[in-house]
């Protein structure tokens, strides 16, 4: 196992000699193979608490007879809200209520990235590397995390409250770099953000989410630069014979 100052300078020449045209090297392979653990087995304990049971019937209610399979990945979030990650005795106890062949449910843990296999600590952050974030420096916030949690892509913090990991575009690029905690996005982000964000959640505060640099949302960081006058009144641009007799 690589020590975490041989690990940060690994990453720092990867940063190093990474290319526009170099994905990111991602563990994906972690998603799809299952290999019998201690702690991740079929005998591993699970069951729903009587409050997530009750949550669950009522989404299988949502769908008609026969379709009660339809409620696998919300069943699945359940799983993942309760314990934090999705153990195989998990998705088979899933397939036993949704009456549904564990291969299926095996199909839908593997093909979505936000299905957790592993414990990936109290907080996950997701780093986004895809190109607008790289653009706008993921690679540097990406070395900010691990140098924050102490902590490589990939791996989890020695006191299991981080887990780091390198994903694909989250959806708001308009505020790249972006990082995601659990639910929670945090967007406009420099090193310095970073920092605060981590030390806050290691003393066990919730940073604001959000825009870090002062955005509202979206909106230019200068303010408008267009749609700046109010809009032309109704009829506007027609030929005068359009406007009819007056
Ligand atoms: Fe990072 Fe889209 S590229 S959020």
């Amino acid at each position: 196992m690589l020590r975490p100052k041989t690990c940060f300078l690994l990453s720092n020449v990867t940063r190093l000699v990474r290319r526009f045209s170099t994905s990111k090297w991602n563990r994906s392979e972690e998603l799809n193979v299952h290999r019998d653990s201690a702690d991740n087995n079929c005998s591993t304990p699970f069951e729903f608490t009587e409050a997530n049971m009750l949550r669950l019937a009522a989404i299988i209610q949502n769908y008609p007879e026969g379709a009660q399979r339809s409620a696998v990945g919300a069943a699945m979030d359940i799983v993942q809200r309760q314990i934090g990650w999705i153990p195989i005795s998990a998705m088979h106890k899933v397939a036993e209520l949704l009456q549904m062949p564990r291969m299926r449910v095996y199909e839908w843990a593997t093909f979505y990235t936000m299905n957790k296999r592993h414990f990936r600590g109290k907080f996950h952050v997701k780093v986004c590397v895809t190109t607008p974030c790289m653009l706008r420096g993921s690679d540097i916030i990406l070395g900010a995390v691990e140098e924050a949690t102490c902590c490589c892509a990939g791996s989890l913090s020695n006191d299991g409250m981080f887990g780091v990991d390198i994903v694909q575009c989250q959806g708001a690029c308009a505020n790249a770099p972006v990082l995601v905690v659990n639910d929670d996005y945090y967007e406009d982000l420099n090193v310095c953000d970073v920092h605060n964000i981590i030390q806050t959640l290691r003393c066990g505060g919730i940073p604001p989410f959000g825009p870090q640099n002062g955005r509202y949302s979206c909106e230019p960081c200068g303010g408008p630069t267009c749609l700046c006058e109010n809009p032309p009144p109704p009829g506007f641009g027609l030929q005068p014979a359009l406007y009819g007799p007056c």
